[in-house]
């Protein structure tokens, strides 16, 4: 199989209205099947960058998502091809119970399923909560919040992953559980964390973000054996 860029980003910068130069010249590709860490410290931009991918933030530069190039007219088009889970998923849910939010995500599938209730159940299944389907998403515990979150947003069978912080929140055995799901998925995934265990146990690649800007990418077993960048993470 060739593989293909499903992100590619050139040069990209952004200065928050206060006037902080958050991103300093991105350049960044991302090919299909790969899933890649980006390890930095606290404020390097690493939430700044995917919310630009996510189609949430509007700097200069080039961003193309899944073949397309971002502008006004494909920014919908990118934001439905992208799955994105915040750091804070309080904050993502929209419908008031857990199934109903997994139905809104499978009507965002290229090839939504007849039977939409037996589909977003098999769903909550595979993530592990479908005893929870009828409750409210913000009366789960983060572990479960997290986990119907992501049912949600792979019912809509992204290209494309976007993870901010995924085992914020999360305890031992919710970061296992986590991790585990997400190696049974083959989206291709893009994540912010500062988990040795994220990029050892999930990661293909690493990217190093400091200052605004991708500095080094380095397959998981070079950042390994990188002393001074293992440092960014714990
Ligand atoms: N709304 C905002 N207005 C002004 N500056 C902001 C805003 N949001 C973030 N910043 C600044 O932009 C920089 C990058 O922030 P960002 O949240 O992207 O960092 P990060 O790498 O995700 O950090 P962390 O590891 O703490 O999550 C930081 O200096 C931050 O203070
Ligand atoms: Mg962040």
């Amino acid at each position: 199989m060739n593989s293909y860029p499903v992100i590619k980003i050139e040069n990209l910068t952004y200065t928050f209205p206060d006037g902080h130069a958050a991103l300093r010249g991105v350049n960044l590709t991302v090919e299909k099947g790969m899933r890649m860490a980006i390890a930095g410290k606290n404020g390097a931009g690493k939430s700044t960058l995917l919310l630009h991918i996510a189609g949430l933030l509007d700097g200069d530069g080039i961003i193309e998502v899944a073949g397309m190039r971002r502008n006004r007219k494909t920014i919908s088009a990118i934001r439905n091809r992208i799955g994105f889970l915040f750091s804070q998923v309080e904050y993502q849910f929209i419908m008031p119970d857990v199934l109903n939010d997994v139905i809104l995500g499978l009507s965002k599938a290229s090839c939504a399923p007849d039977d939409t209730y037996t589909a977003a159940m098999e769903w909550l299944s595979r993530f592990g909560i479908a005893h929870h389907a009828h409750r409210s998403p913000l009366d789960l515990s983060s572990g479960e919040m997290k986990r119907a979150a992501l049912a949600g947003i792979m019912a809509g069978s992204p290209d494309i992953l976007l993870l901010d912080e995924p085992l914020n929140n999360l305890d031992r055995e919710n970061s296992e559980v986590l991790v585990n799901l997400l190696r049974e998925q083959e989206t291709t995934m893009l994540f912010s964390t500062h988990r040795a265990f994220m990029i050892d146990t999930l990661a293909t690649h690493c990217a190093v973000m400091e200052d605004g800007c991708i500095t080094t990418v380095l397959t998981r077993k070079e950042f390994k054996k990188s002393r001074v960048l293992r440092d960014l993470v714990f």
